[in-house]
């Protein structure tokens, strides 16, 4: 099975080129080559080439792991963000349908108003941000193509070489810094290890599955939570941790605060449940990258 990825520079494209044997890989991204596998680079905004790389790399799959993924940016920059956000799908799913080629895109549980979540594949959507509407968008432009998944997901942890620091490793490095990590205390979800993630994904297309699908860890509970447990898992000052409520920030997209995406539809085609937020915390310490570059956190 081979598997065109694109965003392959990003946090969930690195991890999925990054399994080995899962299936034949390829990568395109913006940047230069910086994956281990067949790569191309390029603008996927641009439709012409979009269809000359599904053409050339003929894969069964294709994962749409790039967007914009800067929340408030794609308040303060809506062109931007519905090139990177709807174009590109647009693009992708009019080349993939021609071609019956699978395409896979990865949406996010911001298309929920966060009144009532958890929420199940079918619950009323009712986004708050442009990036929300935007992806709620995106997720509509794979209607009526055959082979065709849309997996909304949520709070990405873990460590991906060659990524910029995310929300776990900046924590970590926070608090053993002994500075204070300030977190709210009122947004609500389940933290999917990016791991996790990527192996259901080959999973789903190697099933042959089409459909919506939510996929989230089995533990929910807020960020100042997640921020606790973390540092209670890593022995550093929980004291550190300092709850703040999501009002108080001034952020310019508001966010969904009671989140979360149920995984139950996942869990009966898959035959298990997600990573819990502690398994996933295990894996991370033992996983041989994180270990090499983060040894001071080492169990
Ligand atoms: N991270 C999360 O917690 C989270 C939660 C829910 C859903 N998601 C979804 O999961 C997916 C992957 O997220 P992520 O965290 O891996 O994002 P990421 O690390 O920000 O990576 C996104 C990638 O998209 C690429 N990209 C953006 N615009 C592009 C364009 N016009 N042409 C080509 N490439 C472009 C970026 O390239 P450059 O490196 O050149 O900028 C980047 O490599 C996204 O669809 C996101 O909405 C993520």
């Amino acid at each position: 099975m081979r598997i065109l990825v694109t965003g392959a520079n990003g946090f969930l494209g690195r991890r999925l080129l990054a399994q080995e044997g899962a299936a034949e890989w390829v990568g395109c991204g913006r940047g230069a080559a910086t994956v281990g596998v067949p790569y191309w680079q390029l603008e996927l905004t641009d439709r012409d080439a979009v269809a000359a790389l599904v053409a050339e790399v003929a894969p069964d799959w294709v994962v749409n792991a790039a967007a914009m993924t800067n929340v408030d940016q794609c308040e303060e920059d809506a062109d931007a963000a519905r090139r990177a956000n709807v174009e590109i799908v647009e693009h992708l799913a009019a080349v993939c349908g021609d071609a019956g080629v699978g395409l896979v895109q990865i949406s996010t549980d911001y298309v929920f108003d966060g009144a009532a979540g958890p929420y199940a594949e079918g619950d009323a959507t009712n986004p708050l941000s442009n990036y929300g509407r935007l992806k709620l968008e995106s997720e509509s432009l794979l209607r009526g193509l055959e082979r065709a998944l849309v997996v909304r997901t949520l709070w990405l942890y873990g460590y991906v070489p060659g990524t910029g620091a995310n929300f776990t490793t900046w924590s970590l490095e926070t608090l053993a810094a002994g500075e204070p990590l300030r977190v709210f205390a009122d947004q609500w979800g389940n933290p999917t290890y990016v791991p996790d993630l990527a192996r259901t994904l080959v999973e789903l297309c190697r099933a042959e599955v089409s459909g919506l699908f939510h996929m989230g860890g089995a533990t929910f509970m807020t960020r100042h939570d997640l921020a606790l447990a973390l540092a209670d898992f890593f022995d550093l000052d929980s004291a550190l941790v300092q709850p703040v409520p999501t009002g108080e920030v001034g952020l310019k997209a508001e966010r969904p605060l009671r989140s979360g995406l149920k995984t139950d539809t996942l869990e009966a085609i898959l035959g298990r449940r997600p990573l819990g937020f502690s398994e996933g915390l295990e894996c991370m310490a033992r996983d041989p990258d994180f270990r090499r570059d983060f040894p001071q956190f080492a169990r």
